[in-house]
């Protein structure tokens, strides 16, 4: 991975969904590497509240969320005055040059997608909102002029297609957008479920002890790791035969740095008492003087108010240029000054 030190740094854009709580996969997965790449790029990190509305949200809830999300990227470390944050539905840019993408997508390789092919068998009345979910995606990342998403594992394929659209609109139009590349982490880009750790850890789970949440109190990820499902196995290895053990490896290795390999010789002959207590503290140790963060800010909404008015603006300048390109490429007639 490459980034200019010049004025003209690299593009980052990427988004979390204020539905539900945050989970430690999100944090791991995304969040964290936010947080690093902030120095080296210039970032857009948007909370994707029209992404959220794709299942049917309570309003008062959306709205507590929503700040929530933006408090919970300030405590996790991104500044502010560095990078632009900022709320999706503020950027009228990105419904109008969804439109725009969806005219040029295909119902096949929409539906081909795992998370809709997921999320619709679970729910009864599917919305066309959670079909066209992955060009609102796409529109978010190519309006910026994206270089890289960093995301986690399970957004790979909507990357992909986010880069067939562009490519399909340039071809057609001619040279629109530029062409963005996907950053996953080399750890921590798929942490599981910790009940079931053969399924993603996701924020709509029915067990909650299989999900650690970021804002969880610090008895609260005590509890849910010492319950975590290992195996008879007992060696602290990193091997699919224990997808537990591998998971919690996982975690303690993308919180502290510790390779593979020096967690298993740490834990040898160990059995996983101690490597257990010692993944529940270092998540604590990760999470609480972000949840202390999270609370000061909460109480200071003008901050956040002032916070995601400057993200808007500035989002709202870079994003409606791009909107303007895809029109006139298009043949739209501009308004006359
Ligand atoms: P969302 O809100 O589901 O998740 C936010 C980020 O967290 C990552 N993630 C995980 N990483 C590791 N292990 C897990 N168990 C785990 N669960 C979630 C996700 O990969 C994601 O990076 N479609 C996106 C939001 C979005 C977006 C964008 C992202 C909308 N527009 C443009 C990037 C660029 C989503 O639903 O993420």
């Amino acid at each position: 991975m490459e980034a200019n030190t010049t004025e003209n740094k690299k593009v980052i854009f990427s988004g979390i969904q204020p539905s539900g709580d945050l989970t430690l996969g999100n944090y791991l997965g995304a969040l964290k590497n936010w947080v690093k790449l902030q120095d080296q790029y210039e970032c857009y990190y948007c909370i994707v509240d029209l992404h959220a509305i794709t299942v049917r949200q309570e309003p008062k809830n959306l709205r507590a969320k929503t700040l929530e999300l933006l408090a919970i990227y300030v405590a996790a470390g991104i500044d502010p005055d560095k990078n632009t944050l900022f709320i999706q539905s503020h950027v009228p840019a990105h419904s109008e040059a969804q439109w725009l993408l969806n005219c040029n997508s295909y119902i096949g390789e929409l539906s081909r997608m795992t998370q809709f092919k997921d999320k619709s068998a679970k729910y009864t009345n599917v919305s066309a909102g959670l079909l066209n979910y992955p060009v609102l995606m796409a529109v978010d990342i190519l309006l910026y002029q994206t270089d890289l998403v960093p995301v986690g594992g399970d957004q790979k394929q909507h990357l992909e297609l986010t880069r067939d659209l562009a490519q399909r609109f340039n071809g057609a139009y001619s040279e629109t957008f530029k062409i963005p590349e996907p950053y996953i982490p080399p750890t921590g880009a798929r942490i599981m479920d910790l009940q079931e750790p053969t399924k993603k850890m996701s924020k709509s789970t029915e067990n909650p002890n299989g999900c650690i949440y970021i804002l969880d109190p610090p008895e609260v990820i005590r509890k849910k790791i010492a319950r975590a499902v290992t195996d008879s196995i007992g060696v602290v290895k990193y091997s699919d035969e224990q997808p537990g053990v591998q998971n919690l490896m996982s975690i303690l290795s993308t919180i502290t740095g510790m390779s593979y390999d020096e967690i298993e010789k740490k834990y040898e002959g160990k059995g996983y008492g101690d490597f257990k207590k010692d993944v529940a503290e270092a998540i604590v140790a990760e999470l609480e003087p972000l949840q202390s963060k999270v609370k000061e800010l909460l109480a200071d909404k003008k901050q956040l108010e002032e916070i995601y008015s400057k993200g808007a603006q500035k989002a709202n300048y870079v994003a409606t240029k791009t909107l303007r390109k895809m029109q006139k490429k298009i043949g739209f007639i501009p308004v006359s000054r």
